[in-house]
């Protein structure tokens, strides 16, 4: 084991205590990451096994907002890596008694944590926690902002699959104007090379995109036969004041990935979705379990790129 740990440096492309976005950082830092997320997964077999690089250290998980894969995932690196964890959720806490949040992460901050793991839904809050704290902060997604280790986890999934970033077509399919998981995914792969396509309704999908190199699409049938991997997001019903299209129904006969539109498609796509995911809307079930699908495999990565982020921001 002290072997395995004595494997492990600060590689000296990476200087922060803070991982808020994947916009902010170089196509280096973004690489270090993956490549950390990889030897964290090899020394860990396959994130099974524990590493206890953080021994001693403390991380609290702050979710405001509900979560199931990705509260867990951050729980579960942490103590993969020997840290002790404290989980607290918005329901049942002192915020109810009228305690501020700015509050309520001093006062668990004063319980001597090295890092803080927040999911808030108003954009901003893990920055104005790096203003206000003195440890390690890592976004898990600040409403439809960014979800940087989200963007990560699916940008490791791909690399595992098809080897590189650099050149491939991805596609992010879906609710693009609520959604974090496309803007982590589009700053990243867009720093590593990657040509990206956004597809969804015109109402969810809009032309500004163009401005940053990003190529616009409504049409997912005519983008399949180019596509190396497709990102089926889910539409962020909770997030929305209008109805962005007539009906559910509608939406799945334009944009859900079926096995037919699968048969239109180049022979080795990558089909990918955050989770939750909604069978017969974004994905129908013979694709989201068929050979194609990677979805599992994200959620394994998941923990290592938790496990590299926590344990790059508290070295
Ligand atoms: C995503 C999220 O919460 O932003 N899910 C996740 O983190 N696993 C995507 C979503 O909710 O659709």
């Amino acid at each position: 084991m002290q072997e395995e740990i004595n494997t492990l440096a600060k590689p000296d492309s990476w200087n922060r205590r803070y991982l808020i976005d994947l916009e902010s950082l170089t196509a280096d830092e973004i690489t270090t990451l993956l490549d950390t997320a990889d030897q964290f997964r090899e020394l860990t077999n396959e994130c099974r096994m524990k590493l206890p690089v953080l021994q001693g250290k403390t991380v609290a998980n702050l979710f405001f907002e509900n979560s199931t894969r990705t509260r867990t995932s951050f729980s579960l690196a942490a103590r993969r890596l020997g840290a002790d964890t404290v989980d607290f959720t918005a329901s049942g806490s002192s915020l109810s008694k009228g305690e501020s949040f700015i509050d309520t992460a001093k006062n668990i901050e004063a319980m001597n944590v090295d890092a803080v793991v927040v999911r808030h839904r108003a954009p901003g809050t893990p920055h104005v926690l790096t203003k206000t704290l003195d440890t390690a902060v890592v976004n898990a997604g600040d409403g439809p902002h960014e979800h940087p280790t989200q963007g990560l986890l699916d940008i490791l999934t791909i690399r595992q699959k098809l080897g590189r970033i650099d050149g491939l077509t991805v596609a992010l399919v879906g609710d693009i104007a609520h959604s974090r998981t496309a803007r982590s995914n589009i700053w990243g792969l867009k720093k590593l090379g990657a040509h990206v396509i956004v597809c969804g309704p015109a109402t969810l999908v809009t032309d500004r995109w163009e401005e940053i190199g990003v190529e616009v699409a409504h049409n997912l049938d005519e983008i399949l036969p180019r596509c190396d991997v497709l990102n089926l997001l889910r539409i962020q019903f909770e997030r929305q004041n209008t109805r962005p299209f007539p009906s559910v129904r509608e939406y799945a006969l334009l944009y859900a990935m079926t096995p037919d539109r699968l048969a239109r498609s180049k022979d080795n796509i990558v089909i990918m979705a955050p989770g939750p995911i909604n069978r017969g809307v974004e994905v129908t079930t013979e694709v989201a379990d068929g050979s194609h699908s990677v979805i599992l495999d994200q959620v394994t990565n998941g923990l290592a790129v938790r496990m590299a982020a926590l344990w790059l921001v508290t070295q």
